[in-house]
């Protein structure tokens, strides 16, 4: 059993996940596209900024709760949506689900998750958003929203950075290997999905045909709020606002799909700006520590998401590898806002961060 209480930064998890996970599962959680340049960038270009504290202010208080998209949050902090937490655990989403409800954040659940949307909401009453790949065959889409509308999920962030899978040089080495129960939870019955390798099922999903008019397409047809996941430039924050999104999410994928672009956190200020408060801008990608946390909110972002530190967590020590990680997170946000002069998140200014 893993000592947690070894463990002090997010970090960490990864030589422990390492440990636990075959090569092919580790493989696929922690690779990236092509030279990994951008997987490596999301986290330098947090490191190169530095932080401007303000001194000499009360800081007995500090409060680092928020709200993503009016629910209240205690930290800024998700779990953004990824694919196949068995490799990590049995249960797979379902202990993932357990941990964000007993820390009180939101979790974001994949359309390719192992376990479907319903058994993750079996967990019981908790903020939940679904993230959609929508579907060539734009019926089964309708069905799985209708799903997801029925189940309580808040919102649905639609990914948008996926029209072909990324070029993943360590999946092509370590194959993924599915074995028994590698079913894709949100397809049984509609695709033949039972012990289908993720490329096939992705193959299914991943369409080349969504556009912009799906947005208002899912807005109607869910009466949910709706994010626009994997958001780069200004120029498509324009256009998400414009097509009704309640929200952007300033992501690469984790560096996943198309390697050379820029590190989430290097764009986030072009789409703030340009989105001028229209909609809420989320943003992940590299998000390791809680002066990250403080930066990104700093460069305008409600909230940011983390992708491979909670699957790392998850793999290392269950549901209380993902607390352990959240606490983490949480221990060093708050410490960073005490010790840049802020109570609050919505002290954190632009003037923070150089
Ligand atoms: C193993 C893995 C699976 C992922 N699966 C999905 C997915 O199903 N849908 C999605 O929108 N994003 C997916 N992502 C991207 C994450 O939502 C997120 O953008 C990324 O992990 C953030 O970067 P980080 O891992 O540096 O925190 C996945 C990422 C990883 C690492």
């Amino acid at each position: 059993m893993t000592d947690l209480a070894g463990v002090f930064k997010l970090h960490d998890f990864e030589e422990l996940a390492r440990e636990t996970l075959s090569s092919s599962a580790f493989a696929y959680y922690s690779g990236g596209a092509g030279d990994e340049i951008t997987l490596q960038d999301n986290i330098s270009a947090f490191r190169r900024r530095r932080l401007r504290p303000r001194v000499m202010v009360d800081v007995s208080m500090i409060d680092p709760s928020s709200s993503f998209l009016g629910t209240p949050l205690p930290i800024p902090v998700g779990l953004g949506p990824t694919a196949q937490h068995r490799f990590a655990h049995p249960e797979g989403e379902v202990a993932t689900s357990r941990a964000a409800k007993e820390a009180g954040v939101m979790m974001c659940v994949s359309t390719i998750a192992n376990r479907s949307l319903e058994d993750v909401a079996a967990v019981g009453d908790a903020p939940r958003w679904f993230q959609l790949y929508i579907h060539r065959d734009r019926g089964i889409s309708k069905a799985m929203v209708e799903r997801a509308v029925a189940a309580g999920y808040r919102a649905i962030v639609i990914t948008a950075d996926l029209p072909y899978p990324g070029y993943r040089e360590r999946e092509l080495r370590h194959p993924v290997v599915y074995e028994g129960e590698a079913a894709f939870g949100n397809f049984a019955g509609i695709v033949d999905s039972e012990g289908a390798e993720l490329l096939q099922l992705l193959d299914e999903v991943v369409n080349t045909t969504v556009t912009w008019d799906d947005v208002e397409w899912v807005r109607e047809l869910s009466g949910l709020p709706v994010l626009i996941k994997g958001i780069l430039t200004g120029e498509d924050a324009a256009l998400a606002v414009e097509h009704g999104a309640a929200g952007v999410v300033v992501s690469n994928h984790g560096g996943r799909q198309l390697d050379r672009v820029s590190a989430s956190v290097d764009v986030l200020e072009e789409v703030v700006q340009e989105v001028s408060g229209r909609c809420e801008v989320y943003l992940d990608g590299g998000v390791r520590r809680g002066t990250d946390v403080a930066i990104a909110l700093a460069l305008g972002a409600q909230g940011v998401f983390i992708g491979r530190p909670y699957l790392f967590a998850l793999a290392a020590a269950g549901e209380a590898g993902i607390l352990r990680a959240l606490e983490l997170l949480s221990a060093e946000f708050v410490n960073a806002l005490g010790l840049l002069g802020a109570t609050h998140v919505r002290q954190l200014k632009r003037t923070h961060v150089v």
